[in-house]
């Protein structure tokens, strides 16, 4: 049993062969607001992203740049790094599976995989679709073609090594149903459950001919399935094999993050080979849609593609995290835009809590001395309580649209507020502090709900109106900061470089 205060949370590890694009940067965004948030309620967050380096399709690609395997992941895994960095993603570990502490953590987990007896060998006749990493069943093509690539699988006749997955789906119908492990949204877990309910077929684990891999230990002419491989990953970052007390830890993972492309491999088959090995499955797996833009799916083709760094360059970069979460809804597939973004940013950021924070600042600094106190009860008491309230429902439900929703509640009202008040008109401090009391207040409250979402602007925010930060924002003073303290200001604010 993991400790209750750890709390390992996982984006997936990307593959390599393409550049960093908003459907990896969302993922990664969600994951990494999740886990400030997490840090903020006093857990030990252990946040891992990462990049899947092995298999035939980064093979390709490398051989297709004329370079080898070696350099070219080792290039390409720079770029999701400059990328994340940019985007200011606070992770713990950045995994790549060509590390030697993950090739050690993989053969280990196979030599457990061998030894449990759920694994023989066999002969695999059938499809693979080298864009998918996957074996594919005729069932699931669309006129002949890869539905996810619009490509002809290749027929595949090789020897491999199977995992009994058929053996486990009672154990996962009955951890899924009962909620061992958390399926979110609902829509996923029902999903998964009617996949299980159709049966389940062995699969393979090893590939023959694909040298660009971790061979397998007890057969070394062959290499470990690309995804097994990947999702092993999970386990290296939580000291598998290397680290016994930060297994204890962090292990089972509290959390991953996933797109709904990927929701077998890690409600299916990742819980079945960590029981096949006598560990516990994860906690959860939240399983989000996917971005389309304007109307399309996003495609080198199509040409729309939009990448992380075009974001931060038109929005800055908390500008990039908060609308790149405010769009979607969990369960939902969301159509996503540039236009569609700038709207966002300009009505809820730039002219939203951008405007507010420097129009109340500026009034407050008429106040006698800048010290401000703000009664125990005010106009917006019951606001800020059923704000909160909503804001920590909709992040228990990872739906992030929904809690800064709440904040723009709160800016509203802090709007209407100023424009009923009208404090420009009142010239006695004393009057105009009593005045100005519950709106601070309320950007107070702001502040620290954007606190996840955009550390910094939230940080400056915080500090300008008096309130006291943890040194790197992200520390476990959550539940401090939302008890009462009365708003002082001691700072004079500079305003322009908020969201601008
Ligand atoms: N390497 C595997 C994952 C292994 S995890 C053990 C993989 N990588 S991937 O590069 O294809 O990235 C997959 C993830 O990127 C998806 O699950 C999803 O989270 C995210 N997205 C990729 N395209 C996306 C959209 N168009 N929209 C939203 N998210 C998208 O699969």
């Amino acid at each position: 049993m993991a400790d209750p205060n750890s709390y390992l949370i996982t984006s997936p590890i990307y593959y390599v062969n393409a550049q960093p694009h908003v459907g990896h940067a969302y993922t990664t965004v969600l994951t990494d607001i999740i886990a400030r948030r997490q840090r903020l309620n006093g857990l030990s967050v252990l946040l891992t992203t990462g990049t899947d380096e092995h298999g035939a399709k980064v093979a390709e690609v490398a051989r297709g740049q004329k370079k080898t395997p070696k350099r070219f992941v080792d290039e390409q895994a720079e770029l999701f790094k400059i990328a994340w960095q940019a985007l200011g993603i606070s992770y713990d570990d950045f995994i790549r599976t060509t590390e030697p502490r993950h090739e050690q953590a993989v053969e280990l987990f196979l030599r457990q995989l061998k030894a449990s007896g759920a694994v023989y060998e066999g002969v695999y006749e059938g499809l693979y679709c080298t864009g998918c990493e996957a074996f594919v069943d005729p069932g699931d093509l669309q006129d002949g073609l890869c539905p996810f690539h619009n490509r002809v699988p290749e027929t595949v006749k090789e020897k491999n090594w199977f995992f009994q997955l058929s053996k486990y789906r009672d154990e996962l119908v009955k951890r899924i149903t009962n909620d061992k492990i958390i399926i979110t949204p609902e829509v996923r877990k029902r999903e998964v459950l009617s996949f299980l309910a159709r049966g389940l077929k062995d699969i393979s684990i090893s590939r023959e001919n694909q040298p660009w891999g971790i061979p397998l230990p007890f057969d070394p002419k062959q290499t470990v399935y690309v995804w097994v491989d990947a999702l092993i990953n999970y386990l290296t970052v939580a000291g598998f094999g290397a680290d016994k007390a930060k297994q204890a830890a962090y292990w089972p993972a509290a959390c991953h993050i996933i797109g709904k492309d990927i929701l077998r491999f890690h409600c299916v088959i990742w819980p079945a080979l960590l029981l096949a090995v006598g560990l516990e499955p994860p906690r959860q797996i939240f399983v989000h849609g996917f971005f389309t833009v304007d109307g399309q799916k996003m495609s080198k083709t199509l040409g729309n593609v939009i990448a992380p760094e075009d974001l931060v360059a038109k929005f800055g970069p908390e500008g990039a995290r908060y609308v790149l979460v405010r769009h979607i809804t969990p369960g939902e597939d969301t159509d996503i835009g540039l236009d569609k973004f700038s709207e966002t940013y300009n009505a809820e950021l730039k002219n939203g809590v951008g405007n507010l924070f420097a129009r109340v600042l500026k009034l407050a600094q008429k106040t006698e001395g800048f010290v401000i106190s703000v009664p125990e009860k005010h106009t917006a008491t019951d606001l800020i309580r059923q704000s909160w309230a909503s804001y920590h429902q909709a992040f228990n439900n990872f739906n992030l649209a929904a809690a800064l929703e709440q904040t723009q509640r709160l800016v509203a009202w802090s709007n209407r507020s100023v424009d009923s008040e009208k404090p420009w008109t009142i010239n006695r401090p004393d009057e105009l502090a009593q005045v100005l009391a519950p709106i601070l207040e309320v950007l107070r409250h702001i502040g620290l709900q954007l606190l996840p979402f955009t550390p910094r602007t939230a940080g400056t925010i915080l500090k300008h109106l008096g309130v006291k930060l943890p040194a790197n924002w992200l520390p476990s003073q959550f539940a401090a900061f939302e008890q009462w303290t009365p708003g002082v200001i001691l700072a004079t604010p500079a305003t322009e470089h908020l969201f601008s």
